[in-house]
């Protein structure tokens, strides 16, 4: 008799992404002369970069070499990569040392996987709405009670955020062990200032919790006085751990490489009270469960930070921040409330009064045949909110718009 882990029953439908896939197939098997704009999941659609390309291929030549092949690279990444990424944060400011850097498949891994470091009783604080995946594997691991009618799992400390609070979550009640915060924001598009940001460092050394900080869309940021990583706020380096990824920032969704930051002085509680590191154990974990990425797409990465690599992603991030800009303005323009989408490649609007977030998923997909993401899908407080990502082509960008003109023009 296989047992199954009972916390899977726990979990609301399926994951949320795979679900609207699932709805736009049934609808497009239906209506198979009509053409659906995808704006759902955030996922690129430009080529890579030229810089990264070359370095690929260049690499994959290596391998086909007696002196340049490679098998198992080294657990935590290779030195070239983890040396380029940390000469990049203390170009902006940030006290990173080489050391520190886990290269990995991505970060949707590492957000979902670090949790496996902290006590099976650890207690969880998120914001909400918030990205499913920091909510459902700690649903996976025994974290948390069955889920409530509004979509609440019991035992984790949901910080709401709405446009009433400006989408800043509000600081803990209970002291949570672990804190979960995302800027640029998924789903929201907002973004924490300098000043919000030092307030959840000074509150996560008061209260002795770890931040879980998820930077995956960094590269969005245009507003210099932003912060694009936690390690830019002083005493950062004692409470937080920060996730990055090459996916947004340079095309990688397919290819698939991030990396994580644990600083070495940053410790948690063990049985008897003693300090443990962080560090140590997620190379504990890293070595056990990984065998890292490979090294074509590793010198692909450390490509990204080549001055051409630089001037090439620069380009394809501010073709999707002019989409974000497009559709801001032309949500705007329709009567929408819209808010990100200035530094990050999100825009999340409003849905019409007296439409929630999957009734309105449904009427854009049967009306207009565009897909976005419903806010509840990220969280009870996501409802009434819905996402479109910029990840597209203009063409396609301006065809959506045009599309929800011809529905929702101001009379
Ligand atoms: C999203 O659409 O929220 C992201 O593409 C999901 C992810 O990065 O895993």
């Amino acid at each position: 008799m296989a047992r199954i882990n009972p916390n899977y029953s726990k979990l609301k439908a399926g994951y949320l992404f795979p679900e609207i896939s699932r709805r736009v197939r049934v609808y497009q098997s239906e209506h198979p002369d009509l053409k659906i704009i995808r704006m759902g999941i955030g996922d690129v659609v430009l080529p890579i970069a030229e810089a990264v390309r070359t370095a690929m291929h260049k690499a994959v030549d290596e391998m086909g070499t007696l002196s340049g092949f490679r098998g198992y690279g080294p657990d935590l990444g290779y030195d070239f990569l983890r040396e380029a990424i940390a000469k990049e944060y203390k170009a902006r400011g940030a006290h990173v040392e080489a050391s520190e850097i886990f290269v990995s498949d991505g970060s949707k891994c590492d957000t979902g996987n670090i949790q496996e470091i902290f006590a099976t009783n650890a207690s969880i604080a998120l914001t909400d709405p918030v990205y499913p995946v920091y909510v459902d594997t700690n649903v996976m691991a025994g974290r948390t009670g069955e889920i409530d009618a509004e979509g609440r799992y019991a035992g984790i400390e949901y910080l709401p955020m709405h446009a009433d609070n400006g989408f800043v979550p509000p600081l803990p009640k209970t002291n949570p062990d672990v804190i979960y915060l995302c800027s640029p924001n998924n789903p929201t598009g907002t973004v924490m200032t300098r000043k919000e940001l030092t307030a959840w460092v000074d509150y996560a050394h008061k209260s002795g919790s770890v931040i879980l900080y998820d930077s995956a869309y960094e590269a969005y940021i245009q507003d210099p006085s932003i912060p694009r990583s936690i390690f830019e706020i002083p005493g950062a380096r004692k409470v937080a751990i920060e996730f990055r990824s090459f996916s947004k920032t340079a095309g990688f969704t397919g290819v698939r490489c991030g990396y994580t930051v644990i600083p070495l002085e940053l410790e948690g509680t063990g049985l008897n009270g003693n300090k443990v590191s962080l560090h140590a154990l997620w190379s504990r974990r890293h070595a056990t469960k990984f065998n890292g990425v490979s090294y074509p797409v590793q010198r692909g990465a450390e490509a990204v930070f080549s001055a051409d690599g630089k001037e090439q992603i620069r380009s394809t991030i501010g073709y999707y921040l002019e989409n974000a800009r497009l559709l801001r303005e032309g949500l705007l323009a329709l009567g929408f409330e819209v808010f990100g989408g200035e530094n990050a490649p999100y825009i999340w609007l409003k849905t019409p009064k007296g439409v929630d977030s999957w009734g309105f998923f449904d009427y854009l997909l049967n009306e207009v045949q565009v897909v976005g993401t419903p806010g509840a899908g990220f969280g009870p407080s996501g409802e009434g909110y819905f996402r479109l990502s910029a990840f597209a082509l203009r063409e396609t960008v301006h065809e959506a718009l045009a599309r929800l003109a011809a529905k929702f023009h101001k009379s």
